[in-house]
């Protein structure tokens, strides 16, 4: 045999993000012919689209959780190519990636860093969130076992109304003192979290951003300024101007998704293209003869015989085992088919119905669009009862990111 050529799916050659191949593409990328698709210059034209909207506020592109599940090195790379000017993370390791890959932008981890987790901070040069008086010397002892350099910038994050994470408005003032008064570190960003920002109507978002600007304005009495004020995840930068300050933090917008599905025909929305596809190939296709009940337990029964379709991706790979219950269909052929009977760990079955020219090989989106169907990942979210965020995050490791 001579030397393998290029790797191939879906009978395309596969497009390479220079320098950069996930773990698990190279070790199980071309095996099975199910994938994910990430189109980058979406996410690209996304950053650039939110960056013009929001001017002159920065964007910072948000790139927690392997990018939604996008990858997030070549997202990241997208985004700054879109005009990002700094990335957001959940935790460190995320940032530790991002570095180890060469990106050299600056990098917010968004939640106070454990205190183990401060020596990868300064090492990486990631600017910490930080809200605890135990966090902040988690993060001065840190600076102090490295030897000099620039003071470590921080930001800030106040509590407004979510309750999830953040110092209270008066600990803040305390917090901000602390940090402004040591020559180690500098209060570069103060911000805090919208929790109704994807309700436009809530009145709730005006007065978190109130409680915000009194901070604001009783650090400013105390005479410390932090440079970049930012509270605007992808619906405030979308829809509420006044929460934009100098920096918005646009995750799901930058994907290409609405932050909630009743945003989705809005006009500030129209520009987004979702960046991400599911696709596979049919693996195996058979008539099955009226009466018979296919997958485990025989629930769903055919009327009439009917060609099914088997597909090699299940609930391991991120397919929703309710998701066959709900009515989820798939493309096959430039048409929606039904996902049959129950979904199994690594193979679902489609009825593509009697005499269907459905046969292995045949490309199936799973989401994404084919011929002129499209399959939405808030389409899965809405028969799921839950938000798209929830459906990119959940497509597993197994299946390969492959960047168009
Ligand atoms: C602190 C913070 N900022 C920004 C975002 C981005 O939110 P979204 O994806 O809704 O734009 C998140 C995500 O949950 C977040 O936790």
């Amino acid at each position: 045999m001579g030397t393998p050529g290029p790797p191939r799916l879906g009978g395309r050659e596969v497009d390479e993000v220079e320098g950069y191949i996930s773990p698990v593409k190279r070790v199980a990328g071309w095996l099975r012919p199910a994938w994910v698709e990430v189109d980058l210059a979406a996410v690209t034209a996304n950053v650039a689209y939110i960056c013009e909207l929001v001017a002159p506020a920065a964007v910072c592109a948000v790139v927690k959780a392997d990018g939604y599940g996008h990858g997030a090195v070549p997202v990241a790379r997208a985004a700054i190519a879109g005009g990002a000017r700094h990335l957001g993370v959940a935790i460190a390791e995320e940032g530790h990636e991002l570095r180890q890959s060469g990106v050299d932008v600056p990098v917010i981890v968004l939640s106070e860093p454990a205190p183990e987790a401060m020596r990868l901070v300064v090492a990486d040069k990631l600017t910490p969130t930080i809200y605890t008086e135990p966090g902040l010397a988690a993060l001065l002892n840190a600076v102090a076992a490295q030897d000099g350099g620039t003071p470590v910038p921080v930001h800030l994050k106040v509590d407004t109304g979510m309750h999830r994470v953040g110092a209270s408005p008066a600990e803040v003032l305390e917090l901000a003192r602390a940090v402004a008064a040591n020559p180690v570190l500098s209060l570069e960003g103060l911000f805090t979290h919208l929790a109704v920002a994807d309700e436009p109507a809530d009145p709730y978002t005006h007065e978190q951003l109130a409680s915000f600007d009194r901070v604001i304005a009783a650090l400013a009495a105390g005479g410390t300024r932090p440079s970049v004020l930012h509270a605007a995840n992808s619906a405030g930068a979308l829809v509420h101007p006044a929460s934009r300050y100098q920096m918005v933090r646009p995750g799901i917008a930058i994907y290409g998704l609405a932050p909630a599905s009743s945003m989705r025909g809005h006009p500030a929305l129209r520009p987004l293209v979702p960046a991400l596809s599911f696709k596979a190939e049919v693996s195996y296709a058979k008539e099955v003869a009226a009466g018979e009940g296919i997958s485990y337990g025989l629930h769903y029964r055919l009327s009439a015989s009917s060609v099914i379709a088997t597909v090699p991706v299940g609930y391991a790979d991120g397919v929703a085992r309710r998701l066959s219950q709900v009515g989820g269909e798939v493309l096959i052929g430039g048409r929606r088919r039904p996902i049959a009977g129950s979904v199994t760990m690594d193979q679902i079955l489609v009825d593509c119905g009697p005499g269907a020219g459905v046969k292995a090989g045949d490309e199936v989106v799973l989401i994404g669009r084919q011929g002129d169907q499209e399959v939405t990942a808030w389409e899965w979210a809405e028969r799921l009862g839950t938000i798209a965020y929830e459906v990119t995050c959940a497509l597993s490791a197994r299946l390969p990111r492959i960047y168009t």
